[in-house]
């Protein structure tokens, strides 16, 4: 592939502005300079820099994020700043979206990318992808809260009642929570239903991938390999 259609691939600009980039030695292939844009290169694996910035070359982009409060994961937010102002631009320009939503004061793990079919997958309500959430109760966490919740709630505009699929007290007004679907301000509605009231919710994991202590809020990271296969695995 040429060097310069490489970039335009991870979202660096316009092809002319990614022809520019080099042809202005701003971009370098293993640590050397290359300032030809139709330099050819190998796309797998490979490590480039941009403006001193380093990268790896990813045919698809698959993001991890410690979303903090006061953020909206609309692409056109309206009261707060977007999730997305938190990514690099060329993140962003590569079409890179999250997977779902979590509301404006939800904190925790967001994941984003560019490649619609595991967007499509992740999100169908088929799959019961397993999401973990850490919540904080106004009245006190249960046991019998916990239960109640398994059990399952009546939600307005639901035929059905709704369950988690596990719920444990983990302290005098915490919960751990685990849901496989993922209904609209689902949390929080269940946990009014069932009598009580979410006063923070934090997500802890999406399907295999959990949130670790080492990302701070706000900061990002690309799933791991290993994380991508178990996405990627059929249930
Ligand atoms: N459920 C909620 O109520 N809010 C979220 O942000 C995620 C799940």
């Amino acid at each position: 592939m040429r060097l310069a259609q490489l970039l335009f691939s991870q979202g660096f600009g316009t092809r002319r502005e990614c022809a520019a980039l080099v042809a202005a030695g701003e971009v370098s292939v293993g640590g050397r300079v290359v300032d030809d844009p139709d330099t050819e290169v190998e796309p797998a694996g490979l490590e480039f820099g941009v403006q001193g910035e380093r990268w790896t070359y990813r045919e698809r982009a698959v993001v991890v994020l410690h979303k903090p409060a006061g953020f909206e994961c609309s692409l056109q937010p309206r009261h707060h700043p977007s999730v997305m102002s938190l990514l690099p631009p060329a993140l962003r320009r590569r079409g890179v979206q999250p997977v779902g939503r979590l509301d404006v004061d939800t904190t925790g793990l967001l994941l984003l990318t560019d490649d619609g079919a595991l967007l499509h997958r992740l999100t169908s309500p088929k799959r019961h992808v397993a999401k973990v959430y850490e919540v904080t109760t106004k009245h006190a966490a249960t046991p019998a809260l916990a239960q109640r919740l398994v059990d399952g709630v009546q939600l307005v505009d639901e035929p059905r009642p709704v369950r988690a699929a596990a719920c444990e007290a983990t302290g005098p007004h915490t919960l751990r929570l685990v849901l496989t679907e993922g209904k609209y301000h689902q949390v929080k509605r269940m946990v009014a239903a069932a009598g009580n009231r979410v006063e923070a919710l934090h997500r802890r994991a999406f399907g295999a991938v959990v949130l670790g202590d080492d990302l701070a809020p706000g900061r990002w990271r690309f799933a791991t390999a290993h994380e991508e296969a178990l996405l990627d695995a059929p249930r």
